[in-house]
């Protein structure tokens, strides 16, 4: 199509086996902005937003609400990435028709598809969120709407009857017509057979080399957040120090009276400034 630069989930699927994926978390305007810049491929608007931007202790507290404020200002910023959007806990749940209730808003406020995490325990609102026409996100391995409940945050396939039941959870999501799945702390064995099992990309998470494409918390990889630092993080910077020193210089500048500085500031217009005085004299 002329003119097109948006990636669509045609673009996603055929870059199986080509082309490794990039995805990356957004959250706001002016980072999407940067990020889509960049030529990133997805950028998933995660409710790890619940953690790293609102200060919640997990993501299970997000709400459709909160979601739709983030989803609308990542698709402002955004001409190209594909843009997939977290259906939160609670969201998706309770019947397969207010998951696609909840869907549609996700994609009124600018998402080009959604993830919602699980397998065959929500396999009926994934197929409604499908039929609907929306493209749908898998993800499976660490949940991490529900883990604290169970085992915490461990390594997802550690043993021969987890990985076959990974292994199964990514097959019955391919069948009900997912785009993608997310594995995410997958033991990386297991990763290795699921990609090779699936014709659909698998994207990866603390799950090694073998998936299709990979994702990372953007606060992560920055060293913007520094409550949980999980050894799969990359830091490509550590944008916590350079924020601190920049906000420590301003308030230095400012207490030393040296910002702003002339180029800071503006002026009256001279004729209007004689003119004023001259009243204030008279
Ligand atoms: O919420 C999120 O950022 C995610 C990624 C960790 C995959 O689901």
């Amino acid at each position: 199509m002329q003119g097109r630069t948006k990636l669509n989930v045609n673009d996603i699927l055929s870059k199986k086996g080509k082309e490794r994926i990039s995805v990356l978390t957004a959250y706001d305007y002016s980072t999407a902005r940067i990020c889509d810049s960049t030529g990133i491929d997805i950028l998933l608007v995660g409710d790890s937003a619940g953690m790293v931007v609102l200060g919640y202790a997990s993501t299970m507290p997000v709400s459709m609400q909160e979601m739709m404020i983030f989803c609308g200002a990542v698709a402002r910023g955004t001409k190209r990435a594909m843009i997939v959007g977290d259906m939160p806990f609670g969201s998706y749940q309770v019947c397969p028709s207010a998951a696609v209730e909840n869907a549609i808003q996700l994609i009124k406020a600018g998402c080009d598809a959604v993830k919602l995490e699980g397998s065959s325990e929500i396999i009926d609102a994934i197929k409604a969120i499908v039929d609907a026409g929306i493209p749908v996100m898998g993800h499976i391995g660490l949940r991490p709407q529900t883990s604290s409940l169970w085992e915490g945050y461990k390594l997802q396939g550690r043993t021969k009857e987890g990985a076959i039941k990974l292994i199964e959870d990514a097959i019955v999501l391919e069948k009900a017509g997912v785009f993608s799945i997310v594995l995410e702390m997958v033991a990386s064995e297991v990763v290795d057979t699921i990609t090779k099992s699936v014709s659909i990309p698998t994207i990866g998470i603390g799950s090694g080399p073998s998936c299709d494409g990979q994702v990372l918390v953007l606060h992560d990889m920055l060293g913007i957040y520094q409550d949980i630092r999980p050894r799969f993080v990359k830091r490509y910077a550590e944008l916590n120090k350079t924020i601190f020193e920049a906000v420590s210089s301003y308030n230095r500048d400012i207490k030393a009276g040296t910002f702003p500085e002339e180029s800071n500031t503006f002026h009256m217009e001279a004729k209007e400034l004689d003119k004023w005085k001259n009243e204030r004299k008279a």
